[in-house]
Parts: C-alpha cells; sequence; structure tokens
C-alpha cells in the first residue's frame, strides 16, 4: 500500500507542495501519495490525529498558519526546531511518535549555496524579525558569517530573537540605524512583499559584491529585489528555491533519498511565467 503525506494549512489552494512531491517521488521512483488540505482554524490538532490514524500515513508538512500549533503538538522536536519554535515537517516514526522539525532554513541555506553565494565571513542583514526570520537564523549563524543584523520595524520583536540566540554575532536595529553600515548579503523576511511594499530601507547599504534575497518569490521580481537591482546588486534571488530546497530535505527526511532539486526550481519558474502572459 502507498504511503501517505499531505501538507495542511489555511488557505491551501496556493501550495505548490503536492506538485514539488509528486516530481521527487517521480525522479526517485518513491511510492508515495501527497496532498494538500485545508484545515479549519480550530480543528488543527483533530486534523492531525485523523491523519496520522491512517496505518499508511507516514508525514505532514505544516503551513501558516500552523506552524506553532504543530511546534506545541509533536510528541519530540530536533534541536533546530526548538530554537525556530515553529515547525514545517512531521514524521510518523517507526514507534509511533511524531517527530517535528524545521527544513525552512537549511532550505533557504542550500538555495543559496546552490546559487554559488557565501555566507561564511560575510555582513548578513535581514529584515524582518517574525516566525520567517527566526526559522532560519541558526541555520544561517552555522554557516559562520562575521555578523548578522536584524532590521525590523518594531525594534522590541528583532531584540527578543537576538537574546533567545544569544550569539556574539548578532545585533538589533530599527531600520533607521542602517544608514552609513555596508552589508554582503541582504534577505527579505518581512512579509512586505506580499502587499508589494518595501522595508524603509536606506540607499548605499549594499557593499561592492552584494547579494540579495527575498523569501517570497513571484512571476515578477519583488519590490525589494527591484531596489536590489537599483542599489547594483551583484546577484538576487527569489525564495522559489527556498521552497523546493525546504520540500528537498523534508522529502530526505521521510523517505532517505535526494532528490534534484534544479529540474523542479525550472519547472515551477516557466509555470509562473506562463501564468504571468
Ligand atoms: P512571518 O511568519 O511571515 O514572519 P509575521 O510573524 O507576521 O509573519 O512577521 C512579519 C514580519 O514582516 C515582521 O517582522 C513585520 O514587522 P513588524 O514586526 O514591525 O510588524 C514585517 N513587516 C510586515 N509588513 C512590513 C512593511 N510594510 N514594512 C516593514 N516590515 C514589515
Amino acid at each position: 500500500m502507498t504511503d501517505l503525506y499531505a501538507v495542511f494549512g489555511n488557505p491551501i489552494a496556493q501550495s505548490k507542495s503536492p506538485e514539488i512531491h509528486k516530481q521527487f517521488a517521480e525522479q526517485t521512483a518513491q511510492d508515495l501519495q501527497y496532498t494538500k488540505e485545508l484545515i479549519p482554524p480550530d480543528n488543527f490538532s483533530e486534523s492531525v490525529k485523523k491523519f496520522f490514524s491512517h496505518p499508511k500515513a507516514k508525514g505532514l508538512n505544516i503551513t501558516v498558519p500552523f506552524k506553532v500549533d504543530a511546534f506545541n503538538l509533536v510528541d519530540d522536536l530536533t534541536p533546530r526546531a526548538k530554537i525556530a519554535g515553529a515547525i514545517n515537517f512531521i514524521a510518523k516514526q517507526a514507534n509511533g511518535i511524531l517527530l517535528g522539525d524545521n527544513t525552512d532554513g537549511i532550505g533557504m541555506i542550500k538555495d543559496m549555496l546552490n546559487l554559488g553565494w557565501i555566507i561564511k565571513d560575510k555582513r548578513v542583514l535581514i529584515l524582518g524579525a517574525g516566525g520567517a526570520v527566526r526559522g532560519v537564523l541558526q541555520p544561517f549563524l552555522d554557516q559562520q558569517p562575521t555578523s548578522i543584523t536584524i532590521a525590523n520595524r518594531t525594534l522590541s520583536k528583532a531584540e527578543e530573537l537576538v537574546a533567545q540566540l544569544q550569539s556574539q554575532k548578532l545585533d538589533a536595529v530599527e531600520y533607521s540605524q542602517l544608514s552609513g553600515k555596508a552589508f554582503d548579503l541582504i534577505i527579505n523576511g518581512t512579509s512586505a512583499s506580499l502587499q508589494g511594499d518595501l522595508p524603509p530601507l536606506p540607499n548605499n547599504i549594499l557593499s561592492s559584491a552584494a547579494c540579495c534575497y527575498d523569501m517570497m518569490y513571484g512571476a515578477e521580481p519583488t519590490v525589494f529585489l527591484k531596489w536590489a537591482l537599483e542599489n547594483n546588486a551583484v546577484q538576487i534571488a527569489d525564495g522559489l528555491g527556498m521552497l523546493v530546497n525546504q520540500a528537498a530535505e523534508a522529502f530526505y527526511l521521510w523517505r532517505g533519498v535526494r532528490p534534484e532539486v534544479n529540474v523542479v526550481i525550472e519547472i515551477l519558474r516557466n509555470q509562473l511565467l506562463e501564468q504571468r502572459s
């Protein structure tokens, strides 16, 4: 019988996860079914229990707005999930234990390394201090940058993150404090791109070989990536590669085989471009 997987979220229609995992399963000849499920806001834990009551149910991905609920629900957590405070991945282990993990951060790092970007010894600026940023901070620190500055509209939220991670490399600032500083790598982890907004960034904060990354993606470059190009960023990337890489990490944890990501990123990119025209 086929193993069962799903992504739980609300809304969920936009999710590309079933398609990504279908591509991975075909590539690696794995027999599995992966569906997307719209979960009512007050029914998350019942839905998870019901899903895993099926003998062939092996794993879930969790998306907005349930990542913290899932964190509180599972029986056990990986160290990186504990630091992230939210999970996007559940695996049912052989002993029936539900293990939670967060593959978002490693997904972003793998995408950047795949693009040939260097994080080690670089001055990193991360915009935003919400759940998306919290999930990627530890994997970023693991890459040994020179420093990570977190800029947020609400300074206290950035300061809380810095206090939680307790690394000398981390620093919290307001956007206005960025003037006169220079960064080699800037990541937009705010949700501003969703509304077509740009965080209030001063110009002239990119070093001569700076790369800029937006965790959001779309058919067109986001407002932040347009700003990056106007400020002479050497390379830009949106979060489509992060999406596929976090899925690849989940697939590997569930199935023990690593799928090829680039071909899937290309398929999704072409679909985005086709939808636009
Ligand atoms: P997520 O889980 O996607 O991180 P979140 O926890 O709601 O969502 O966090 C959203 C982040 O985007 C926050 O850092 C928010 O800044 P505040 O903490 O000051 O609210 C940031 N954000 C959202 N819209 C923004 C905008 N227009 N300009 C700058 N920052 C914005």
